[in-house]
Parts: C-alpha cells; structure tokens; sequence
C-alpha cells in the first residue's frame, strides 16, 4: 500500500483478518529489522546452547518475513550497499558484520590483516572510510563485502557457508561497472590461497608481478608471497580520442 502523503511503500499486512493500516505496517516492519538487528549478537537470547539456536532459528524465520514484506522480486537479486553511506542503526549491524567477516579469514586469505583488531579498533578503521568504495553484498541480508582501494586494488570476502554461489562473481562485475573512470584493477592474491586464485583467474585477471613481502607474523617462515593480477575494466569510458591538425 502507498502513503497518499510522500508515497511511501509498505506491505498489506492482514492480522486475523483485520487489515494493518499503513502505520501499524511500518511499525511492523521497524521492529522486524530492529529485532534482527539484536540478534546479530549470538549470545543475545542466552550465553548457551540453546540460546544460539533460539537467535539462528529467529533470524531464519524473521528473514523469511522480511522477504515477504519487500517482495520476492526485490530481494532475490544481489545488491552492493555502500558501508560509509549507510546511517544508523543499519550502519551498527554493517560494522558488526564486516569484524564478523574478519574473524572468519584464514591466514592465507589475509594480505593487509596481520591481527585482529578489537572491536573498537575496527569501527573506527570503517569510519576513517580508507577505501574508495566499501559494500556490504547483500543478498536477502549481508553476504560478504567488497572494497576498492584508491589504488584501485579490489579485495572480496564471502562468508564461508555463502561462497560458490555465484556472490563474488556478481558483486565483482557490479563493482567494475560502477567504476567505469576506472582503467585497470588489481587484485593482490596470497600465494597459498588458491580458491581465491582461481577466482580471479577465471574472472579473466592476469598475472602482472609476483611480490615478497614481509611478514610481520613471521607465520610462513618470515616472507610472504603475493600475486598481483590485473584486469582491464570492460565498462570503462574510453577518453575522447584528441582531434588531429593536419
Ligand atoms: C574468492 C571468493 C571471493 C570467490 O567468491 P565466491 O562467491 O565463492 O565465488 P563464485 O561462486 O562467484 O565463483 C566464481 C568462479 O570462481 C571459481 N571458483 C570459485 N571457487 C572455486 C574453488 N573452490 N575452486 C576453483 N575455482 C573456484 C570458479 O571458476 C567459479 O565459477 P564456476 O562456479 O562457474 O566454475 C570467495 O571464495 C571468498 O570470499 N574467499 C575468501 C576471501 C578471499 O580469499 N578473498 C580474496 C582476497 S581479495
């Protein structure tokens, strides 16, 4: 139903029978969000076992009813929600998240990230906005992210139970698309990360150098391998070719 005042959407919502009316449906919908917003803490039903279940179990069905409420047809397709634009409370649940997504890295999978910050750290490294662009992959809730750098490397992550679902291939076309100013992008790839290697090479990146770098967790003998791959952006506009004096 739409707002006759500013055309704002809402679902139909009925209960028993009775008709929600435009404000009894937002209200709805705000506390739908608001409750999955706490439960993106897994202790917050309870520091046990049976209080992490309850929390999955209540995010499933709560997604399940945001689905229905945004309409299948919004939600079944991936979007990249920008981390720094986002306002609060949703930006809260981004931050959460995206520490979420970096504590679940392997060793091997971390170039920049030697040790994990503390949380307070963390928010403020996501504030300092250090990239040039920053998304949340959203697929009905967050899935991953995907970063540029201003040295236009890019840097995906899917959360481990997500990955093979096609989210890192999408989300780095829709990246490259939206960056049509810019010419060439780097991927800087461990060496032992061979699914991600794999990725970009069937992604159509080609190996340009392959760096040492120290390690300052001297976890793999003190030196660091690193491949950098390139690729040149398919949605880039080309500059206007100079008119020639004859
Ligand atoms: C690498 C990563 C971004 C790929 O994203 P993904 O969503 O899992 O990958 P997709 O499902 O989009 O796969 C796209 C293609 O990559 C290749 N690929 C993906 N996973 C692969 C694997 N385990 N082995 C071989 N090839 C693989 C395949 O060619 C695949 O296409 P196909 O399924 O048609 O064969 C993801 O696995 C990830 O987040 N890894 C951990 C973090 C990381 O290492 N990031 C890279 C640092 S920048």
């Amino acid at each position: 139903m739409k707002d006759p005042e500013n055309g704002w959407i809402e679902a139909n919502i009925t209960i028993n029978g009775v008709k929600l009316n435009f404000a009894q449906s937002m209200t709805l919908r705000a506390a739908i969000n608001n409750f999955l917003m706490e439960l993106e803490d897994p202790d917050a039903l309870g520091e046990d076992k049976l209080g992490r279940k309850m929390v999955i179990n209540y995010k499933d069905r709560l997604r399940e009813i945001v689905r229905y409420i945004v309409g299948e047809s919004k939600m079944s397709s991936l979007a990249l929600i920008s981390v720094y634009d986002t306002a609060t409370p949703e930006r809260h649940m981004y931050e959460k998240f995206l520490f979420d997504l970096l504590k679940d890295r392997k060793p091997w999978e971390s170039i920049s990230h030697k040790k994990m910050p503390h949380y307070d750290e963390h928010v403020k490294f996501v504030r300092s906005k250090p990239y040039k662009k920053w998304y949340i992959i959203d697929y009905r809730g967050p899935v991953g992210s995907i970063y540029l750098t201003h040295e236009n490397q890019v840097g995906i992550f899917i959360e481990r139970h997500n990955q093979g679902r096609k989210f890192g291939a999408k989300a780095l076309n829709m990246l490259l698309e939206d960056s049509p100013n810019v010419e060439t992008i780097y991927a800087n790839i461990g060496a032992f990360n061979s699914r991600s290697l794999c990725f970009f090479v069937m992604k159509g990146f080609k190996q340009e150098r392959v760096d040492f770098k120290d390690n300052e967790d001297n976890t793999s003998g003190g030196t660091l391998l690193q491949y950098v791959y390139r690729i040149r952006n398919p949605y880039v506009i080309m500059p206007q070719a100079h008119a020639r004096s004859s």
